[in-house]
């Protein structure tokens, strides 16, 4: 039963909130008159020194004791003696462990929100170094109209910044004392949840003790944000193993972040963006992991909820690897203009409608004769550029001697003028606000 009810494996990882956390509680202790002011300096100063030789390696952890709060009540009392035993005074683990997760969740949700940031910038500079580009864009997977590469990337930046923002939404919602719920139903002792949340930097308190002890969507929420950034990071991944194949050519992946194949000389393999595909599987799962092990608990604390640190620790350690190396990687993609040369695809199709709606015909009918242009184009052989006036005439009378300068990629990027369009001053407006956006929250956060 020891051994299968311990904790401590993993969530040692959480000792130095537990221990801020309990000197915190110790100063109000005694800040209420429920402690001596000797008593509580004692075990601050014990509590600060286990804290340091944790920091330097030194702290045994032992394995005896189930999890991380004993280990260090223990450590104490082996420091201080028998003051220790009062440490835990109007508290429980129930509320302690949540306080520790949530201080945890903090920081690391900062950490996080500061490497999406730096991911952006990598996709900043890989677009502005190639902002020339233009690529055929896909729906389906089948080219549909040119777009620039560095619009097709901005995407990215704008998915990120939403994957940042819900994040640090699930950040504000967090940010509230638990510690003072005690067991499940508060304490008789009278004290002051506010000294310790102002102490631990919380900015409210939670107002339900059992609320406090027995819910988790705080760690769901973050794992859900985790879940779908690990989606969108997926996505990109598909795409840069699309585009790294021999078929498409479109990039060149760095060596040093490839593979060869055990068997077959020429293969580079792009395991990263492979890995970072598989990973989101992990992120997805541990979403799910967390839903399971809540939906069925009744109020309020129940030892299920013990799995709940496994689950998250593992979305942020994925995430955190994940972008670090990601942020490495993508500047470092090298294009291949000679792939990405324009080729004849009809993809200027829908251009062609377009200037014939400019003339005055319908849509649905501009799109039939376009159709049929195509179809045409297909039996002879012949590319839309090749069609001379008369051929397209036969189609629409409203073709006029300008009819070809609406084909191409170019000129395809070029008339675009909604906003959030293709169009390159638009895209070049884009990269410039970007960057203008990140290096603000930089300045804001060197400030703080
Ligand atoms: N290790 C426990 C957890 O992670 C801490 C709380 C234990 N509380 C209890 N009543 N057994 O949830």
């Amino acid at each position: 039963m020891e051994s299968f009810g311990a904790s401590i494996q993993f969530d040692r990882r959480l000792a130095s909130y537990d221990i801020q956390g309990s000197i915190a509680h110790a100063q109000m202790l005694a800040h209420c008159g429920i402690l001596s002011k000797s008593d509580s300096e004692k075990m601050v100063k014990g509590l600060k020194e286990i804290l340091a030789s944790i920091g330097k390696g030194e702290f045994v952890w032992s394995g005896r004791l189930e999890d991380v709060h004993t280990h260090i009540e223990s450590a104490l009392r082996e420091k201080i003696g028998d003051i220790a035993d009062r440490l835990h005074t109007a508290r429980s683990r129930n509320d302690q462990v949540v306080l520790d997760l949530r201080m945890y969740l903090k920081d690391e949700i900062s950490k996080i929100v500061s490497l999406i940031q730096q991911f952006q910038k990598a996709f900043l500079t890989l677009a502005s170094n190639n902002d020339d580009l233009i690529i055929p864009g896909f729906t389906h997977l089948q080219r549909a109209q040119p777009v620039l590469l560095a619009h097709h990337l901005l995407a990215y930046v704008e998915m990120l910044q939403r994957d940042g923002e819900r994040l640090q939404d699930a950040l504000r919602r967090l940010d509230a004392l638990p510690l003072g719920a005690c067991a499940l139903a508060g304490t008789s002792f009278k004290i002051d949840r506010s000294f310790v949340a102002k102490k631990l930097g919380f900015s409210r308190i939670l107002e339900n003790s059992m609320d406090a002890v027995s819910d988790r969507d705080f760690v769901i929420e973050v794992a859900s944000a985790l879940a779908i950034l690990g989606v969108h990071l997926s996505r990109l991944s598909e795409e840069m193993i699309l585009w790294s194949s021999f078929d498409f050519g479109w990039i060149e992946l760095p060596d040093a972040f490839t593979t060869g194949s055990s068997a077959m000389p020429q293969k580079k393999n792009p395991d990263v963006f492979e890995l970072i595909r598989g990973k989101s599987g992990r992120l997805i799962g541990n979403l799910s992991r967390l839903l399971v092990m809540l939906k069925g608990l009744p109020l309020a604390y129940n030892r299920d909820l013990q799995e709940d640190k496994e689950a998250i620790f593992d979305s942020i350690d994925t995430v955190k690897a994940s972008l670090s190396i990601l942020i490495y990687l993508l500047p470092l993609i090298q294009f291949r203009p000679e792939a990405l040369k324009e080729e004849e695809d009809f993809s200027s199709a829908l251009d062609m409608a377009e200037y014939l709606v400019k003339k005055g015909v319908p849509f649905r009918q501009a799109h039939a004769v376009v159709g049929e242009a195509v179809s045409y184009c297909l039996d002879q052989n012949k590319t839309l550029k090749d069609l001379i006036l008369i051929e397209v005439q036969k189609f629409s009378k409203y073709f006029e001697s300008d009819f070809k300068n609406c084909l191409g990629w170019n000129a395809s990027v070029n008339s675009k003028v909604s906003q959030g369009s293709t169009n390159p001053k638009l895209v070049k407006k884009e990269i410039e606000k970007w960057e203008r956006r990140i290096q603000n929250t930089e300045d804001r956060r060197q400030n703080k």
